[in-house]
């Protein structure tokens, strides 16, 4: 039977990236629980995150134009007034991290020296190291949650269940080094991330495999968008998994694409999914295509990307000399657990942040670099809605049997061929058939396989392209005004 744990009625976070690390700190000093699979600081996406924080903070821009760069990416099914919300709430976000210790890059004068990228009107992301920018925000964060004794970490705990009462969450079922354990609280935070991990080619780190959509799901939450999977055109195409992200900066600085005859595809600063499906449909024909910075960058390359060089030479590969081969892999889930402004899902005692949450900032095509400033702003607001409040009605749960540690390497082949860059009805009726079983099972598939078919059947709804979700059965876009798809399991 599970150990009770002995720090039962506090506040959970689950998830040690941006949301949950900033959650537990503006939580402070009120005591929380923070669960991680992983050491925090490694194993968490946002770690790994190029891109920066995009932030209308330039003379020249305004919230009002991060707004409509957004609005415009989401392609229609953005919220604008969540849009609006975070996007404002971005420039003293920044400020904040920067007291928190958070080092970006500098102009010679002091200023914040910011960047810009695909599909913003502006120069608006702010970067650490070149390319470093996720690890130094959590760098920073985490020496913040050390010093704030109000956090306890939990390392090397993973949660298997949410468990509910009357509608109401009544603890978390975990797995921890000596075996079952049962935490006691009616106040859980999920901040655990994407899921590209149930995908053979993606980006994430591999434990990222929608762990929280099970979670949340299985327990009767809302979830929303679930088709909008942000495909990154150009992942470096070697052996190793996770693959290394090749950022869209690289483009900006003016790397071209190529196939292997040295020809030029063009259109390098698409937006991301048009770049992804140009690249795709090459390498269907079976050709190769390669991302070409010799002319632009050449030597200069490793002082601008150092995190993408050492990747590159890692794969015996030169970005001064050698074009990169690249092909889309998954990078972004835009859909997931529907929460509200304050981040509250629709179970009463969950709440989310990040990435797993579909707060209406991205809808069907997240704008670059806006992850790392939901992820912040979410926690922040989760953080805020939550202080104060002490457990309610603090219930023993029901024993149940701890279910089998998931594992996603049975449905990766099914999601890599019926749910990429492009979609039909053909495919997603396969998916679905393969997957219900295992959705239904008692195996280690069980829980990833449960979120690989909410997938297949909200991009099995969505009977046009749109965004990220590409159909080639519908390649237009409907004229009917777009709605969210909801899910309940
Ligand atoms: C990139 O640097 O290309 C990725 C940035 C992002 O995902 O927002």
């Amino acid at each position: 039977s599970a150990e009770l744990f002995h720090l039962s009625g506090r506040l959970v976070i689950i998830g040690g990236g941006v949301a949950g690390l900033m959650t537990a700190l503006a939580l402070a000093p009120e005591p929380v629980l923070l669960l991680s699979k992983a050491p925090v600081g490694r194993e968490a996406s946002s770690v790994w995150a190029q891109g920066g924080l995009a932030a209308s903070l330039g003379s020249d821009d305004s919230v009002d134009l991060h707004v409509a760069d957004t609005l415009a990416a989401g392609d229609g099914l953005c919220d604008p007034h969540v849009v609006r919300d975070i996007l404002a709430a971005a420039p003293d976000a920044i400020e904040m991290l920067i007291r928190h210790g958070a080092r970006f890059d500098a102009n010679p004068d002091g200023s914040l020296r910011l960047g810009l990228e695909a599909a913003h009107s502006r120069r608006r992301i702010v970067h650490a190291q070149g390319d470093g920018s996720g690890r130094e925000v959590m760098r920073a964060l985490a020496d913040a949650v050390k010093n704030t004794p109000s956090v306890t970490v939990l390392e090397g705990l993973e949660a298997r269940r949410l468990l509910t009462e009357d509608g109401n969450v009544t603890g978390i079922l975990a797995h921890g080094p000596n075996g079952a354990v049962q935490i006691v609280t009616d106040r859980v935070v999920l901040a655990t991330g994407g899921i590209g991990g149930l995908f053979l080619d993606s980006t994430n780190p591999l434990g990222s495999f929608g762990q929280g959509l099970a979670l949340a799901a299985r327990a009767g939450a809302r979830l929303c968008d679930l088709e909008f999977i942000q495909f990154h055109p150009t992942a470096l195409d070697g052996p190793g998994r996770p693959m290394p992200l090749i950022s869209e900066a690289v483009r900006g600085e003016g790397a071209i694409l190529i196939d292997e005859t040295g020809a030029r595809l063009g259109g390098e600063l698409e937006p991301r999914d048009v770049v992804a499906r140009a690249i795709w449909k090459h390498l269907q024909h079976g050709k190769r295509v390669f991302l070409d910075a010799r002319q632009c960058l050449g030597a200069r390359f490793a002082e601008h990307f150092p995190v993408i060089t050492a990747a590159c030479r890692a794969n015996g590969i030169d970005p001064a000399t050698d074009p990169l081969p690249v092909r889309p892999a998954v990078h972004y889930h835009m859909g997931g657990i529907a929460v509200d402004r304050a981040g509250r899902s629709s179970l009463a005692g969950l709440w989310a942040a990040g990435e797993v949450a579909r707060t209406g900032l991205h809808g069907a095509n997240r704008l670059a670099s806006n992850s790392l400033t939901e992820a912040l702003i979410t926690g922040l607001r989760v953080g805020e809605d939550l202080s104060g409040s002490s457990p309610k009605r603090l219930r023993k749960p029901r024993m149940q049997d701890l279910p089998r540690a998931s594992h996603p390497s049975a449905v990766r082949p099914l999601l890599s061929q019926h749910l990429g860059v492009t979609r039909d009805e053909t495919g997603l009726r396969a998916a679905i058939a393969a997957l219900q079983p295992l959705a239904e099972g008692h195996t280690e598939a069980a829980d990833p396989a449960l979120v690989g078919l909410m997938i297949a059947e909200a991009a099995l709804a969505r009977r046009e392209s749109r965004g990220a979700h590409y159909r080639t059965d519908f390649p237009q876009k409907s004229v009917l005004a777009p709605s969210p798809l909801a899910r309940q399991v």
